[in-house]
This record gives C-alpha cells, structure tokens and sequence, in this order.
C-alpha cells in the first residue's frame, strides 16, 4: 500500500517534456496578457521603472537593505571606478524573526530601521565616499510591489509566510521612511528631476531605489556580464525578472525609455495553468496556507513549500499504510517540520546505509527505527517532489526564452544569453540546480543550450538594488 501511494505521486508529479512545452506555453500566453493590462493575467508583469541596467562604470560608496523570505540584510559596498570592480564589502544578515512576519508594518520597518541604524554606525574611515556625493541606499523587498517610480510603490499583497495586513496598499518606502525618523534618522523629502529622493541629514544617505529581488539580481549580474537579460530566484519564494522592450508593454502608459528597454518583474509565483501536474498534497497545502488559492507556481516549486509536501505524503503513508510502524509519528503531523534544507540533506545523502535519512527521521520527526528499505523510499519522495519543481522551473525559464526570441539561434548571432540565479534552493539544493539546467538543455535543444548560460549570481540582490541607486545618480547628474 505505501508504495501505491509512492507510484500514485511519481505519476500525478510527472513533468514529460511534452507537458513542460506546453508548461512554457502558456507562461509566454500569460506574460502577453500580463504586459496588455493590469488585470489581464494572474501574471502581474509588474514594471520595475528600471529602463537602465548597471553598465559596470557606477562608484562609490552604497548602501544596500534586502528583505528577502528568510534572512534580512544590510550592505555597504565601496565600488571602484575600474569597470566591475567591487573594492570592498560588509554585511550582516540576521534572519527575520517570524513574530515579525505577522506583527504590524511598524513593528516590520522599525526593525529594519534599527538594523540599518545599527549597521551605518560600523562604518570605517576605509569606505570613502565621491566627493560630492552621498552615501546611496538602495532597498531590495522581495514581495510584489507596484511601483509608481523608481522609489516607490504599494505593496499589493504578502507572499512567503507573511501577513501583515496593515501594510497591503501602503507605500513601502514611506513605510520604511517613517521607521527611519523614528531612529534618529532625519529625514528630508525632495522631488529631484522626475524621481522621489528621500534624503537621511543625519547620515547623508540618499534612498533613490526600491526594487524586487529578482530587479536586483539582474541589476547584480548585468554589473559583472552585459550578457545578463533574465534573473531568477529560487528560494523561500520562486520568481523571474527579464528586460523587455518598451514597446512590447502595451499597458506601459508613460514616455517610451531612451534605452528602449524595461525591466519587468513577472511574479511568477502565482502563476497557474492546467498543464501543472498538482497533486492532493499540493491542495491540501494551499488550502492550509495563508495565501489560498495564490502563488500556485511557488507552491510547488519553491524552498518554503518543498519540504513540507514531501512531509504530507509521508503523513499518508504513515496513516494509510503503517509506513512507520503501527503509530503514527506525531511529528509528522507539524506543518513545515520538515524544512527543504533538511529533505536536500537527505536527497544528497550518499552513505551506504543511508545515515543522514536515519538521523534526520529520529531528530526531526522522532522516529527512532527506520530499515534501509523505508529510508530509500524516502530518499524516492525527494527526488519525485525536487524533480517536479526544478523541472517546472526550467519550462517558466523556457517560456521566457520564447517570449524574447531566444529560444532559436539567428543566423550569425554569437551572443549569450545569461540568466542570472540566486536563492537559497538553486544555491544549496546541488540535485535541484543540476536537474534544472538539464531540463533546460532538454527543452531548448544542443544548438540554443550553447547560447544559454545560467550563472550564479555573485552577490545577492542586494549589491544589485546598490548599484542601481548607483547608476540612477549618475542619470540624475549627480556624479
Ligand atoms: C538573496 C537576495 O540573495 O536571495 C534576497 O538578496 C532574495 O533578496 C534571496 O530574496 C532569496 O533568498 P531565500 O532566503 O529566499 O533563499
Ligand atoms: C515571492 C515574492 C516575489 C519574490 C520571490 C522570490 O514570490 O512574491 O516578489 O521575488 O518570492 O524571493
């Protein structure tokens, strides 16, 4: 019975690559839908107001907060005037205490506030700023954001475990403007050419940027490789940003951008489609969520979610088919005691026994005795759920191929195509990344695969949100 159970899930997740065609399809219907209208898809196809990616001149001295899914960080970067230089880095990160993930917005920006407060006050006399130039900030907050400019926008709704409703509708820099007077910052408000700038005296910093994480990757990774045109997260959360052309944006209201381009931030977490192969296990975990009926993709793709479908199934087994025992295992029944850093430990696990899948069953789900047997069928359920969503991610990055063109090599054209990755999932999940770029090559074919390149991104969005509050003061001319 329990391996019913196994062989059920294996062909309710199964991703031929006939589905994933079709997968891919219908994320490049839905992106044309998004980029026609505001309401026309649950793709919001958000724009960033980001028509001007790093060109690998910007310097200075910047500063950087990233509100991701889990961990929260602030980062000081010094650039060099050599191209793509980095001179120097610092950062802290602590994770984001989960009381804060559904207290109040004050409570939320307050802390970030503190935390920056905090981490301005290390700065040394080695960070030097351009003379006549302040200190910039550039703020990465990784939830769906409407933008009104390039330094403002409403957050639309929570995503990742978070639920602070007072927040949705709010403006996110104002929010975080108010948390900074609060702390001693002061601030001083002044409309400066086109952009919003919003300027702390106390340690003359200047917040010219809010962008979404996967804006700031781009951004990041565009600093280092002009080939960069797509970025991806695969984290807590799952989400894409590429460059579009202006005129390929109906909905775009405003003057067409001198570079022609304009970053979109697709939120494609939320999408769904009919081709997606969701299972029992999946529904049953939207219905318990915060988020219900929302962000369908990210649910079966994504760090936060991973973890806890493969858990449901083992719940079934344990309740329908005595997989553990005659008892079943209380813990099982926690939602999201099983992490995705925990299933990964246990899918890479390469011991002839099979230890780690031992020890992580006796310490996270109190099951002391597990035969070989039971701890390869284990290993099995990993392997059907990471499989499903790496492959489900390659087809959303297939799908942004055919919606730019570049899912077919043009006569004569040599350049690359890089799409820049980060995320906690993509970087420490090594079976989930390896099974995701060769899903990909499947998908595009030898011929495009040598023209598609998907690269770590160096330093995290946050570099990125810094560099783009970098070049917008160039922009504005004050270089
Ligand atoms: C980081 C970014 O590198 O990746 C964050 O700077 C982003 O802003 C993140 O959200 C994804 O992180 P996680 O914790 O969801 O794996
Ligand atoms: C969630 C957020 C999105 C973010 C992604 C990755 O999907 O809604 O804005 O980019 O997670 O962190």
């Amino acid at each position: 019975k329990a391996m019913e159970i196994v062989r059920e899930l294996e062909e309710k997740c199964a991703t031929p690559t006939a589905k994933l065609r079709q997968v891919a399809d219908a994320m490049t219907v839905e992106m044309h839908a998004g980029l026609a209208s505001e309401e026309g898809s649950m793709l919001k196809m958000l724009i960033s107001y980001v028509d001007n990616l790093p060109t690998g001149d910007e310097h200075g001295l910047f500063y950087a907060l990233d509100l991701g899914g889990t961990n929260f960080r602030v980062l000081r970067v010094q650039l060099g005037r050599k191209e793509g230089r980095v001179v120097k880095q610092e950062f802290t990160e602590v994770s984001i205490p989960p009381k804060l993930m559904v207290a109040t917005s004050e409570e939320l920006f307050d802390f970030i506030a503190a935390e920056l407060a905090k981490f301005v006050a290390t700065e040394e006399n080695d960070f030097q700023l351009t003379p006549g130039r302040q200190r910039e900030l550039g703020f990465t907050f990784s939830f769906p954001v409407m933008q009104t400019s390039i330094s403002s926008g409403t957050l639309i709704r929570w995503t990742k475990g978070f639920s602070i409703d007072d927040a949705v509708g709010q403006d996110v820099v104002a929010e975080l403007t108010k948390a900074m007077e609060k702390n001693g910052l002061d601030m001083r408000v002044a409309a400066l050419v086109f952009l919003i700038i919003v300027t702390a005296m106390w340690t003359e910093i200047t917040m010219s940027m809010q962008v979404n994480d996967t804006i700031g990757t781009l951004a990041g990774g565009r600093y280092f490789n002009n080939d960069v045109s797509a970025a991806v997260i695969l984290g807590t959360g799952t989400n894409a940003a590429y460059v579009e052309r202006a005129h390929a944006i109906p909905k775009w209201q405003g003057l067409l951008p001198s570079s022609g381009e304009m970053v979109i931030n697709m939120e494609w977490g939320n999408f769904r489609s009919s081709h997606l192969p969701v299972t029992e296990y999946d529904q049953a975990l939207d219905v318990e969520s915060l988020n219900v009926g929302e962000q369908i993709f990210e649910k079966i793709i994504s760090g936060m979610y991973l973890g806890d479908i493969v858990r449901r199934v083992l719940c079934k087994m344990a309740v329908e088919a005595t997989f553990f025992g005659d008892n079943v295992p209380p813990k099982l029944q926690v939602p999201f005691i099983l992490r995705t850093p925990e299933m990964s430990a246990m899918h890479h696990d390469t011991s002839p026994d099979l230890k780690v899948v031992g020890d992580k069953l006796k310490g996270i789900l109190g099951i002391h005795y597990t035969s070989l047997k039971t701890r390869k069928v284990v290993v099995e359920l990993c392997d059907i759920v990471a499989t499903r969503g790496a492959r489900l991610a390659a087809a959303g990055i297939f799908g942004i191929l055919k919606k730019i063109g570049k899912d077919s090599v043009k006569e004569g054209e040599k350049k690359k195509t890089v799409i820049s990755m980060d995320g906690g999932l993509f970087e420490h999940y090594t079976a989930f990344s390896q099974c995701l770029e060769s899903t990909l090559k499947e998908l595009v074919g030898e011929e495009v695969a040598e023209t598609i390149i998907v690269e770590h991104a160096n330093d995290g969005s946050g570099i990125g949100a810094a560099l783009l509050a970098a070049s917008h003061s160039q922009h504005l001319g004050t270089d």
